[in-house]
């Protein structure tokens, strides 16, 4: 395991907070945090109708704020006293498919099964 990503429910209004840590150095900039962030949208899009996404990213963090403007997050709040802002994009599953048609056709999501 070379990171993790997350999503964080806070209502049933279709929004959802998503984080990603790649922890491993060695492991970044191969495209992993994309493809994790595309696979966990793609899922909360079909299986929990998510339809907008927030990110809260430290303002220093350079490759995490790269990494969200590239998938097409706007910074849409600044909580200095934090020093953090907060990205949001609002998507459906139409959408979705035509921006990442190449990701999103190798991937299969399917419905959470509890083992
Ligand atoms: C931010 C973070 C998640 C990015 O993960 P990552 O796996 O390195 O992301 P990717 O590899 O998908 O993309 C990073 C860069 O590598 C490039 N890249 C992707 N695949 C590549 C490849 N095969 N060869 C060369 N470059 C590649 C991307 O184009 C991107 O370039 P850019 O920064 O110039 O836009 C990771 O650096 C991290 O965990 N940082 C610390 C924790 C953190 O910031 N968490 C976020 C809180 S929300």
């Amino acid at each position: 395991m070379v990171g993790d990503v997350n999503l964080f429910i806070s209502n049933d209004c279709g929004e959802a907070e998503i984080e990603v840590m790649v922890a491993e150095k060695s492991a970044r900039k191969c495209g992993i945090g994309t493809e994790a962030i595309i696979a966990m949208m793609l899922y909360g899009i079909q299986h929990l109708g998510i339809k907008k996404y927030f990110a809260v990213i430290g303002d220093e963090n350079q490759d995490s704020i790269k990494l969200f403007s590239r998938l097409g997050f706007n910074k849409v709040k600044e909580t200095p006293v934090f020093k953090e802002s907060t990205y949001q994009m609002t998507t459906n599953n139409e959408t979705f498919h035509q921006r990442f048609y190449k990701e999103v056709s190798a991937l299969k999501i399917g419905p959470y099964k509890f083992l």
